[in-house]
């Protein structure tokens, strides 16, 4: 499974890169205008700066939403870095752009998706990854693990290479329960990758260890 972090805080993506188990970075134009970047320049150098702290993809989302305008703006962030996956909206237009971003071999992110139908239509299309919002079909009592389970399925019937990013990940246990139904990718805050790490035995245990060993040193 990989591990994505989702935001554009440099200093959380530092972090998240120094634990060394992060595998890419996922943006959208909510995270970026909550960092405070915004006009066109200053989100491009953004991007390239998130490149340079990663080693992984990281993906940027394109504005537009007619055709032409989302492969313009989409080819402009391809262009920037070689780590950057351009993220379209699951839209009629961001379809269509995905299967031109694909037969070009650009690589894509199908995002804002809340389906099955969404998810094997994205596929269809070549899409790289495709990001099911888990977090927020829960906030309307809709069942998210049910969505990448059903996606699982029907990638796993027809082989389809598009990997299962599972977004809108808000705590530890949906990374846990995305593992076991078997998404691709997680991306989620830094807290939901920090708190695989915990467990109060572990502390008691090493609080332990330590002391044991000092009334022997
Ligand atoms: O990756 C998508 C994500 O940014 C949405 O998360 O918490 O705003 O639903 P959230």
């Amino acid at each position: 499974m990989k591990f994505f972090i989702d935001t554009a805080n440099l200093d959380q993506i530092r972090e998240a890169q120094d634990l060394g188990v992060l595998d890419g970075v996922t943006t959208n134009p909510s995270l970026m205008a909550k960092e405070g970047i915004t006009g066109r320049n200053n989100i491009l150098k953004h991007y390239v700066d998130i490149c340079n702290i990663v080693d992984g993809d990281v993906s940027a989302e394109v504005i537009a939403t007619d055709f032409d305008g989302i492969v313009k703006e989409g080819e402009q962030l391809a262009d920037l870095h070689e780590q950057i996956v351009v993220k379209v909206p699951m839209i009629k237009e961001g379809i269509k752009a995905i299967k031109y971003f694909t037969d070009k071999g650009i690589r894509t992110n199908c995002t804002l998706v809340f389906s099955a139908g969404q998810a094997l239509l994205a596929a269809k299309a070549g899409a790289t990854y495709v990001s099911p919002f888990i977090g927020r079909l829960d906030d309307i009592s809709t069942d998210g693990l049910n969505l990448i389970a059903e996606i699982r399925l029907i990638y796993d019937n027809y082989g389809f290479e598009t990997e299962i990013l599972a977004a809108s990940i808000r705590h530890t246990m949906h990374v846990l329960e995305c593992a076991k139904i078997g998404a691709d990718v997680m991306t989620g805050p830094l807290s939901s990758i920090e708190g695989l790490l915990k467990h109060p035995l572990t502390d008691i245990g090493l609080e332990k260890f330590l002391a044991d060993y000092k009334k022997g040193n």
